[in-house]
């Protein structure tokens, strides 16, 4: 089940790269593209670093530590690297922004 998480203040975090922001216990990143929001992993998964590190160019995320890039839309590495970034969706309703994240069973009562 899928349950969507508000992102306060979304307009603001234009121009301000990749943050880290924490919905329902899970800690996720966020950034702007080209006027597109996206939310995804907040660690690499070639060896963890932290992508609020790194940045965003041709439509991907690009990791600060060995440069392996993830697609923004479909999380998918370069072929060569074989690995890949989970992708949260996000939303536009009622003038505000929101991010979906699965739940668990029990999270359902406290989400
Ligand atoms: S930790 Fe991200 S590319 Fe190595």
């Amino acid at each position: 089940m899928v349950h969507w998480y508000k992102i306060e203040h979304a307009d603001f975090l234009k121009n301000q790269g990749i943050s880290e922001h924490k919905f329902g216990g899970k800690i996720i990143c966020i950034t702007w593209f080209e006027d597109q929001l996206y939310a995804f992993s907040r660690k690499c998964p070639h060896a963890g670093a932290p992508l609020k590190n790194g940045w965003c160019e041709r439509g991907k995320v690009i990791c600060p530590f060995h440069r392996h890039e993830f697609d923004l839309i479909s999380g998918r590495g370069n072929p060569e690297q074989h690995d890949f970034i989970t992708i949260y969706p996000i939303k536009f309703e009622d003038k505000d922004y929101y991010v979906g994240l699965e739940i668990g069973f029990w999270q359902r009562f406290f989400a």
